[in-house]
């Protein structure tokens, strides 16, 4: 991740956007990936992937299979703003296995393996104790599709009303790492990706967090989906709560 976080920091990269102005990919994108995708199919020979760029989408028949954001919070990272991070998770038999979420800006690496804790810099995390209305909620307002915007709107309005205050740094995956921490308590996005969630959710739980998706179950590994988290289970079931009482289902 060192390596690839190399690729990532150094200055002079290109910006293009990919088809709206607020969805960019920089040179500095398509190089981490390069380079991930190269060194973990040596390391793991067989194994799959599922990638954010060049639609790298080959999943089927595989026991192993990488879920990689070569950076998540490219607006942010294309700004210089260094709230971004190179996210990988390992999917084994269709379960999250592993994750890693490494900010090298932040100087934060957190990691975790299935059933084994999770970890940042070697510090062993642990999700707040904090009560629904003392909690910190993590969310965004569907960047990429602004026809929900009003909705997602509708929805913080109310989370915002029963908890203490709402935080955006515009990295999914260092926004639930911080949870797993215990810096913030809640996040609710409409609708993410597997890259910008796999490593960080499995780091959240590993953590002692909850997290579910629109149904109440575990968020899909492969397909785009609802994400909900918090530090514990009651509060991650008071915001799926909530955001039903604005939909019955979801928008895509
Ligand atoms: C984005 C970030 C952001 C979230 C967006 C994601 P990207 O990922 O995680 O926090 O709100 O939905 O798409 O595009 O910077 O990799
Ligand atoms: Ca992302
Ligand atoms: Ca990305």
């Amino acid at each position: 991740m060192r390596e690839a976080a190399g690729l990532m920091v150094r200055s002079g990269f290109e910006v293009h956007d990919k088809g709206t102005i607020e969805n960019l990919v920089t040179s500095s994108d398509l190089a981490v990936q390069d380079f991930l995708t190269n060194k973990l199919a040596e390391l793991l020979p067989g194994s799959g992937f599922l990638c954010e760029e060049e639609d790298l989408n080959d999943i089927a028949g595989h026991e192993y299979v990488w879920v990689i954001d070569p950076i998540d919070g490219t607006a942010n990272y294309a700004r210089g703003n260094r709230n971004c991070c190179i996210s990988v998770a390992l999917t084994k038999g269709g379960e999250q296995y592993m994750g890693v979420v490494y900010s090298p800006w932040r100087g934060e690496c957190y990691y975790a393996k299935k059933g084994q804790g999770s970890y940042c810099n070697g510090a062993r995390l642990k999700v707040s104790d904090r009560p629904f209305e003392n909690g910190l909620l993590f969310t965004a307002m569907s960047t990429y599709r602004k026809e929900w915007s009003r909705l997602c709107s509708d929805i913080i309005y109310d989370l915002y009303m029963q908890c203490n205050d709402v935080r955006r740094t515009g990295s999914a995956a260092v926004e639930l790492c911080m949870t797993a921490t215990g810096y913030n308590d809640l996040y609710f996005e409409l609708r993410l990706m597997p890259w910008d969630y796999a490593a960080a959710t499995l780091i959240l739980k590993e953590a002692g967090g909850c997290v579910c998706n629109f149904k109440g179950e575990e968020p899909s590994l492969y397909v785009p989906d609802m994400v909900i988290a918090a530090n514990n289970e009651a509060n991650c079931r008071r915001i799926l709560d909530t955001v039903r009482r604005h939909i019955d289902k979801l928008p895509y």
